[in-house]
């Protein structure tokens, strides 16, 4: 059964949300889980704007038919090639076989290398800038590449100042109903997955993702239209505020998050009496994971998130242990930079983790470690106190400062 909601007369909503999928892209866990955005546009001609994962295909192909009220579909403007959004085109040659597929000479590249049809007799190629009119509306392409694929480009109705942007401005978590931002208590539900979708997606490409901003600022914007998660048509410099901060690699919140790998507990017990005197000396904002338990891209977001960050690791196999290895190993991936962090090693006999773990901390860019490494041999001892002591005094500082 057909499932859609319009946005105005001529813009209809027809993707679907998919809440089966445990592991977006087969790595993030997504609880709550995902939407594939799809938008149509009926005017003088009918466009749609990018299409869906296959896992709801039947739903999408569903409510374009319904929307479309037995007109041909014209146009469909391919935004980004990631199967999450393009695994529908070939399904909607067949359909349409008059389609004109718009996109750039990337675009056109991708499709190419997905499908086996003829690519080059459906498609329309645009260059950044270009405009395309439909009769009342106008779209206007801006390049978006990096955001999150090379070819990405995001599209601007002239008419009414709609932004289909592509992955940016998407989250984590399926749609229910409500269809817009506003709708929905997103500050307190949604703010965590959109985090955490930004930071994992693409927090690598702050840079691309500021120029997109850059360019976006220019446009007198009304509504967002992303291919993930809610659209924006109330307190939009809310949503592009996150961004900027996400984007320019600055923390979100002051505060201390500590994550910490233990095997028998000494580990985690250091880190808790640290956090106790952080608590002390008037830290109110204190969150801390055990790496084993929580998952990593959950520790990535969170250490985009926040202002100070203590790394603790056994030493394991005479190297960081696993879980600990693999969050660095993470954060390096995702251009991690600009904290303040200090680091503690605990081990039995052949302390290194907490050389390897400065080593990798210290090539990223501008992280700070305000602390010399404290070393814990196999537990922490009331003669390594002053050491915490001096560890908490320089991350109280780092937040206060
Ligand atoms: Fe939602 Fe990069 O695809």
């Amino acid at each position: 059964m057909h499932n859609i909601r319009k946005i105005t007369e001529d813009v209809i909503y027809v993707g679907a949300s998919d809440r089966r999928l445990a592991l977006f892209e087969n790595v993030y866990p997504i609880e709550r889980g995902v939407s594939y955005n799809s938008y149509l546009v009926l005017d003088d001609k009918t466009v749609l704007l990018d299409t869906v994962d296959h896992a709801v295909s039947r739903e999408f192909l569903e409510n374009v038919d319904y929307a479309l009220s037995g007109r041909k579909l014209d146009y469909l403007i391919v935004n980004h090639m990631e199967p999450d959004h393009c695994s529908v085109i070939a399904e909607l040659v067949l359909r349409y076989p008059e389609l004109t597929i718009v996109g750039n000479a990337k675009t056109a590249q991708m499709i190419k290398q997905f499908y086996s049809f003829d690519v080059d007799k459906h498609m329309h190629l645009v260059k950044d800038g270009d405009t395309l009119s439909t009769g009342r509306h106008t779209f206007a392409f801006v390049f978006a590449p990096m955001v999150h694929w090379p070819e990405v480009m995001v599209s601007f109705d002239t008419s009414n100042g709609f932004l289909f942007s592509a992955d940016a401005f998407g989250t984590f978590g399926a749609l229910a109903g409500n269809l817009y931002a506003d709708e929905v208590e997103f500050d307190r539900e949604w703010l965590d997955d959109a985090r955490r979708y930004y930071i994992n997606i693409v927090g690598k490409y702050g840079v691309q993702v500021m120029n997109t901003l850059k360019k976006a600022a220019e446009l007198p914007i009304k509504m967002i239209l992303p291919l993930h998660g809610p659209i924006w048509r109330e307190n939009i410099p809310y949503f592009l505020d996150k961004y900027t901060t996400w984007a320019s690699y600055k923390s979100e919140d002051k505060g201390l998050l500590i994550i910490y790998s233990t095997i028998y507990g000494d580990t985690a017990n250091a880190v808790d009496v640290l956090a106790s005197m952080a608590a002390e000396k008037g830290i109110r904002n204190i969150h801390m994971y055990d790496a084993s338990k929580t998952d990593v891209s959950v520790l990535v977001s969170e250490c985009f998130r926040y202002s100070t960050i203590v790394f603790a690791s056994p030493t394991y196999n005479a190297e960081i242990f696993p879980k600990m290895e693999m969050l660095l190993t993470e954060l390096k991936a995702h251009a991690f930079q600009n904290r303040d962090v200090a680091v503690i090693e605990n081990g039995t006999w052949a302390l290194s983790a907490g050389k390897k773990m400065s080593e990798i901390l210290s090539a990223m860019k501008d992280i700070r470690i305000v602390s010399p490494v404290l070393s814990i041999k196999s537990s922490l001892k009331d003669e390594q106190i002053p050491l915490l002591e001096e560890m908490s005094d320089a991350l109280v500082k780092s937040i206060n400062g």
